[in-house]
């Protein structure tokens, strides 16, 4: 639904902001403008005329548990009354560091900083620092932030991709080093045989390999389970570092997130988005001896001015509380479920063909697909019919309920039963405009 007052901010931002956006993720194709928003509480986030929207998007993941969470305002609140001075280290710092190792699989040594980018960045320089090696392998279809290394493949049109059991390394970006795709491995995720001959080609170059270990950014594919083994041996096998960038999977499924939920435990992981409960915090660790690289134990730097700053560590220390209160996951994990079950019945009440997968708190809506075969590779993914998806965006704003053009989409703790019932009652209606549009 557009309104004047955000075409005109959009032309103010324009003139000023490249694209009128202050990151590429926020252009919007389905509303032709990006989506402004004035203030947000709990599931609802407000327009710049004050009307109020559900919201599925949930800050890409990064507010689970909802917009302004009573806790987190006071750890907010409690770091601004203690002055929030940063560059130095607290019993905040260290008590977070404890609570993490203490319940992370892999984490025995953590560290923290701000982005989800710059933890994947940290981990990758890690691995080298660890092995001596350059090279990272990463599946096409994940996304791991921007940073150099990594900025191959999220993506692509299966038309540019190379051939599905090879993908080529496509760069995401212009500006990367020249050759940069030397350093890195482009393998399909859940094809192991493809894999194997991944490693039969470059095993021994490889410091890492890299994995969202649930594909939430394509939607929720989840691993095979042989597959997923495979990549644990073969990597421990060859001395080659399992990384499980948990920066989108942290805290879907449980307290112990994606590699306590799938049972694998990887050598160092991410964690970002949900556990700053809004604010800005990411968190990198894993086993001693690969953590006992970075300096002043080893030569691998990683310092900054704003890492573990008192907000977000205050804010995570009460992201932390709220989540192991009882019946906190039953609830999250129980109006998710309830959510997938009415948008399943409302996209097939509209004869409107979309694939639906949901795993813990997060799903993806594959627009276009069949409803009925489970999508378990990124090239199926990527046939999604995005003309409807964005049609389907559309219709779900002028409802009041955003939903982002993106792959992934979820509820907070802060949603109740009612908001499941607008957002499916929302999508019924949709679903049989668009049907009816297609004739
Ligand atoms: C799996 C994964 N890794 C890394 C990132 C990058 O995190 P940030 O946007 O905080 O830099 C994202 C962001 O969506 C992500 O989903």
């Amino acid at each position: 639904m557009r309104t004047q007052t955000a075409s005109n901010l959009y032309q103010r931002a324009r003139a000023v902001l490249p694209g009128g956006v202050t990151a590429n993720a926020r252009t919007n194709p389905a509303l032709g403008e990006p989506f402004y928003v004035s203030r947000s509480e709990g599931p609802f986030v407000y327009d710049l005329d004050g009307r109020r929207v559900i919201d599925l998007c949930m800050s890409n993941g990064a507010t689970l548990l909802g917009h302004g969470h009573p806790a987190v305002v006071a750890a907010v609140r409690r770091a601004a009354d203690l002055g929030f001075a940063c560059a130095y280290d607290g019993e905040a710092q260290v008590a977070l560091a404890e609570r993490l190792v203490e319940q992370i699989p892999c984490f025995e040594l953590v560290r923290f900083t701000t982005s989800g980018t710059e933890a994947t960045f940290y981990v990758v320089r890690i691995a080298r620092a660890y092995t001596g090696r350059t090279k990272v392998l990463k599946f096409e279809g994940q996304f791991h932030g921007f940073n150099d290394p990594l900025a191959f493949s999220f993506w692509p049109l299966p038309e540019e991709g190379g051939p599905a059991d090879a993908p080529i390394a496509r760069p995401e970006t212009a500006g990367l080093p020249a050759n940069a795709e030397r350093d890195v491995v482009v393998a399909p995720f859940n094809d192991s045989a493809a894999f194997r001959r991944a490693l039969d080609r470059v095993g021994d170059e490889l410091a890492a390999v890299i994995m969202e270990p649930i594909s939430y950014d394509v939607g929720a594919i989840l691993p095979d389970p042989a597959f997923l083994k495979l990549v644990r041996d073969e990597t421990a096998r060859r001395g080659i570092v399992l990384i499980f960038d948990e920066v989108l999977s942290g805290y879907r499924t449980g307290p112990d997130c994606a590699q306590g939920y799938l049972g694998v435990t990887p050598d160092l992981s991410t964690l970002g988005k949900a556990i700053g409960g809004g604010v800005p915090l990411s968190v990198f660790g894993g086993r001693r001896e690969l953590m006992s690289v970075v300096s002043p134990l080893g030569s691998a730097i990683h310092t900054g001015t704003y890492n573990a700053h008192l907000i977000p560590i205050l804010a995570a220390h009460a992201f932390l509380d709220t989540i192991g209160r009882d019946g906190f996951y039953d609830h999250l994990l129980g109006i998710h479920q309830r959510l997938y079950a009415g948008l399943r019945q409302a996209f097939a009440e509209a004869g409107l063909p979309v694939r639906l997968q949901g795993v813990g708190a997060r799903f993806g809506m594959y627009f276009g697909l069949d409803p009925a075969v489970e999508v378990t590779r990124y090239r199926q993914a990527a046939r999604f019919d995005r003309e409807m998806m964005n049609r389907f965006c559309r219709e779900m704003h002028v409802r009041g309920v955003y939903v982002n053009p993106a792959w992934h989409h979820g509820l907070s703790a802060m949603h109740g039963d009612s908001e499941v019932d607008r957002i499916v009652e929302a999508a019924a209606e949709s679903a049989q405009a668009i049907s009816a549009a297609n004739g």
